[in-house]
């Protein structure tokens, strides 16, 4: 039951991560669509109820810092000096998953010393900002992920973004 729940919510995520790659389609995107879906499930279940507390808004849980580092995006004409620029931004998955994009390209490094800059990287520095990427990070985040990850493997092979 636990596992058909599981695979249920990951396969909400593969849709809606899906739908981020034939929406998104740009240069500078060093994520991997089936990587951000992940990265949304591990972190909030990828829950789009509109959601701020604890310092972080939206199904990403993106901090202002972190909003602020990755270009201040806007929904529509809404102004980043707007009060609600950054929760209306992080709320938003195209926003937020824009927001990581250029957050990545300014960060991505090689987190965990293997050689190669990947989703396991991106989802540390996701978590631990850019400068903390070598930190512990909580199981049961790296397990979901882990999980997510190792299951869509098949439809994507770009994974090792
Ligand atoms: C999604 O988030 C909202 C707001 O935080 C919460 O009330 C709701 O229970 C969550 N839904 C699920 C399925 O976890």
């Amino acid at each position: 039951m636990a596992a058909n729940k599981l695979s249920c919510t990951l396969a909400i995520g593969a849709l809606l991560c899906l739908g981020f790659a034939a929406l998104i389609q740009a240069t500078d995107k060093p994520v991997t669509d089936v990587c951000l879906g992940c990265i949304c499930e591990a972190i909030s279940g990828c829950n789009q109820t509109r959601y701020c507390g604890g310092g972080v808004c939206g199904l990403f849980r993106i901090t202002w810092a972190y909003w602020s580092d990755g270009g201040k995006l806007t929904l529509g004409n809404e102004s980043p000096q707007s009060e609600d620029a950054y929760a209306n931004c992080v709320n938003d998955p195209y926003c937020a998953a824009n927001t990581i994009q250029n957050y990545m390209t300014k960060f991505g490094q090689d987190c965990n010393g293997d050689g190669a800059v990947d989703c396991y990287d991106y989802a540390a520095i996701h978590k631990l900002g850019g400068y903390g990427c070598t930190g512990e990070l909580a199981y049961n985040y790296q397990n979901t992920l882990g999980t997510c990850l190792t299951s869509f493997q098949s439809v994507d092979v770009r994974i090792s973004g």
